[in-house]
């Protein structure tokens, strides 16, 4: 029997737990925090981004005055800093330095969204692996992800940026990814401090608005937004990143429920928590804190320990006049330090503070990291519809194939958003993997059609100063958008490449509409009207509105932001040389008057109605959770259940070697209070040679059917009957039952 993919298993094997403070930390702790004086004490607290005026954080520095900078990426300018905090500082206390090392940092691998699409924690544990070797290569220490948060708003840009709905999913994927980050155990040689963010229910923003108040009832919050966090805790992470928005009506950065009865007392964290960026100062913008004293009392007394910020921060300017008046204790701020300092020393940083520069551009980009940001890429594809086998395409059947769309060619959008040190040189759109691929070289020809943009520019472009191409008038887009028609009609087949550009999905990237942006939808239409094949190749990190192409267009494959090899994984994946096997993290609606739509739901009031709630459209998704074909076919059957065992047979029916998401689904039948229809409580990406069989076996643990009751304010763990499903997606119809 083969062994199911729990987020438990992956914090149980190795030394994975968190390295208990041993004596020699504490106490080289408590012998430098009794040397410190009360600005050095303070100055540990704050953290400040570096964009390229070096002048005010260099006397920062100089003074002991700081305790950590994010964005320097550059390894001279890192050990410049550095040496000036450890050489020219009373107490030599080393910078830790951060980075949003979101999914990959030279080499780029597939969004987040993606990673979890491929059901394969330990692909992303390898992915978070390579990524820190790079960074922690030219100097960096730590790392602004993983992403935890359950996003079941799509019109949220950042659901991109995590796992997607559901929270067996997202803990598997928080314990990979702060494995992969961490190493065994922090300080492990080649690896950043991870951060679980943003500390929590950032998700659940309304209206899918980013930054917008959330509102989740607790048992919500404890059933779903919580346990990927709980599992990177457990998983030993050492930093958390508070949220930035009201969690009904208190802002995350200052609740104190959430940052110490939760994380602290509950669930024993003992690394430090940092403020998302100005969400310290930004307790007054909430109407929460009178002043930026306050705010900075109030976001200490909740337990932020360290401040990052633009500009000053405001620990630096208040955290002394608020001690003196008595609003904080030195306590306190000992607290925060005792938490800062420790990390920094089982990180090895006052050992090794320094980064070899000359070394560092050796590690960055190897082939082999390249090779593994393929792989991950073709492992995360979605294939959602293939009516009559025309992916993968037949070798020599077409003589000429268009390419075309804005996605097809574009780097930066191959990459998605959270890429800043990429090397575009190194980066494979869609058409340049075409062009080399066995199957498809010399056969293509690309057109743009359409150029789509956002209507507010994001701040990320003006940070970044990303190119943006100059806008086409009306008759250079009737031209393109002309050209781009003609090339189909001129072709035997046409690859449509859509989606969304990087900045239309991610932070400060919410759509009031899951429509494609700008003609996309009329191009695919115009192109499909010509009754010739088309495959349709989708680029973005949420669902779109699909309906048409879910009906008329016969292939679509789901790339998500792919990176850096992206464009070779989707040219092996389109010729058959990778085959689909990525399942979707997330239900997919039919048009965004759904949202909110998941397959937890609870059943009420006529559930044989359940399609029809609407009277006018389905309410049933388009595609649901889990879901996604392959090139070849599989079969479940054979469930048994015996005890809390479960077991079923799943048989490659086809004749290719192909991948197989094995889901297990449970239902607490009555109880204390109503339960999800379904709810995930297991997994495995199976690989299975033409007709092989194979039995996937499934533990249910008692955690997996505990539920936090709002009634009795706790877990409770009932006596009921569970039905049981498993299946290769959350419609499995494969069904046992057991009772506990
Ligand atoms: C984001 C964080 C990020 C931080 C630092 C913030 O705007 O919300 O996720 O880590 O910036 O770049």
């Amino acid at each position: 029997m083969r062994k199911n993919v729990l987020a438990a298993d992956l914090v149980a094997c190795g030394t994975l737990a968190f390295p208990q403070s041993g004596p020699t930390v504490d106490q080289r702790v408590d012998d430098l925090l009794k040397q410190m004086t009360t600005e050095e004490k303070i100055g540990q607290l704050s953290q400040l981004f570096d964009f390229g005026d070096p002048k005010p954080i260099e006397a920062e520095v100089a003074k002991g005055h700081l305790g950590s900078l994010l964005f320097v990426t550059d390894p001279a300018v890192i050990n410049r800093f550095q040496h000036m905090a450890v050489e020219q500082t009373r107490l030599h206390i080393p910078l830790i330095f951060g980075f949003d090392v979101i999914h990959g940092f030279r080499t780029i691998f597939p969004v987040p969204i993606a990673m979890a699409a491929s059901w394969d924690p330990a692909g992303a544990l390898k992915a978070q692996t390579i990524a820190a070797r790079e960074a922690r290569a030219v100097g960096i220490h730590w790392a602004f992800a993983p992403m935890l948060d359950i996003a079941r708003d799509p019109r949220w840009g950042r659901m991109v940026e995590g796992a997607g709905e559901d929270p067996y999913l997202g803990a598997a994927m928080a314990a990979a990814q702060v494995r992969g980050f961490q190493g065994e155990a922090i300080g492990s040689p080649e690896h950043l401090l991870a951060t679980m963010k943003h500390f929590a229910g950032y998700g659940a923003a309304e209206g899918g608005r980013d930054y917008d108040a959330s509102y989740i009832s607790e048992a919500q919050l404890r059933n779903v937004y919580l346990p990927p966090f709980e599992a990177a805790v457990k998983a030993g992470v050492g930093s958390v990143m508070s949220a930035y928005m009201d969690l009904n009506d208190v802002p995350a950065t200052g609740n104190r429920w959430l940052m110490h009865d939760v994380l602290r007392d509950e669930w024993k964290f003992q690394g430090f928590v940092v403020s998302d960026a100005n969400a310290v100062k930004s307790l007054v913008t909430h109407g929460f804190a009178k002043d930026e004293r306050d705010a900075t009392v109030r976001a200490l007394n909740a337990g932020v320990d360290m401040e990052m910020a633009i500009g000053a921060t405001a620990y630096s300017t208040n955290l002394a006049a608020a001690l003196k008046a008595g609003d904080v204790t030195l306590k306190q701020i000992e607290d925060a330090d005792r938490n800062i300092l420790a990390m920094k020393f089982r990180m090895g940083l006052f050992e090794h503070p320094y980064v070899d520069e000359a070394a560092a551009a050796k590690t960055l980009a190897t082939p082999e990291h390249r090779t593994a940001a393929r792989v991950a890429a073709e492992r995360s594809a979605v294939l959602l519809r293939n009516e009559g086998g025309l992916l993968p395409l037949k070798k020599g059947a077409y003589s000429k194939i268009a390419v075309v769309g804005p996605l097809a060619d574009s780097q930066v959008d191959t990459l998605g958003s959270w890429a800043f040190q990429e090397d575009l040189t190194e980066t494979v759109t869609v058409m340049a993997g075409l062009r080399t691929n066995a199957i498809t070289e010399g056969r293509v020809t690309y057109a743009q059609g359409v150029q789509i943009s956002r209507k507010f520019p994001s701040f990320f472009d003006e940070i970044f100063k990303l190119k943006q191409p100059a806008p086409w008038n009306s008759k250079h887009e009737t031209d393109e958008f002309n050209k781009a028609a003609s090339l189909a009609r001129a072709s035997d087949l046409t690859i449509l490449v859509l989606g969304e550009a990087q900045n239309m999905s991610g932070e400060a990237a919410s759509r009031d509409s899951l429509s494609l942006p700008g003609r996309q939808e009329e191009l695919m239409k115009a192109v499909t009207a010509l009754g010739k094949p088309v495959v349709l190749v989708l680029m973005n990190g949420r669902p779109l509105d699909l309906r048409f192409a879910a009906d008329r267009v016969p292939a679509i494959l789901e790339v998500w932001y792919p990176g850096t090899q992206g464009g070779t994984a989707v040219a092996n994946l389109l010729s058959g040389e990778a085959v689909p096997g990525g399942k979707l993290p997330f239900t997919w609606p039919r048009s965004e008057g759904q949202i909110p739509i998941n397959y937890s739901h609870n059943t009420t009031q006529a559930p044989e109605e359940q399609g029809k709630r609407y009277w006018a459209e389905e309410s049933t998704p388009l595609y649901p959770f889990g879901f996604g074909l392959s090139y070849s076919k599989f079969s479940f059957s054979n469930l048994k259940v015996a005890g809390r065992i479960v077991t079923a047979q799943v048989e490659n029916t086809g004749t290719v070697a192909a991948d197989e998401v094995a889901q297990l689904y449970i239902h607490q039948k009555y109880g204390g209070a109503s339960r999800p229809v379904r709810e995930l409580k297991g997994f495995e990406r199976v690989t299975h040679a033409p007709h092989e069989r194979k039995t996937v076996g499934f533990e249910v643990k008692d955690d997996d059917l505990k539920y936090w009751s709002a009634a009795k304010k706790a877990w409770v763990l009932e006596s009921s009957m569970f039905d049981v499903w498993v299946g290769a997606d959350s419609t499995a119809t494969l069904a046992g039952s057991f009772s506990n």
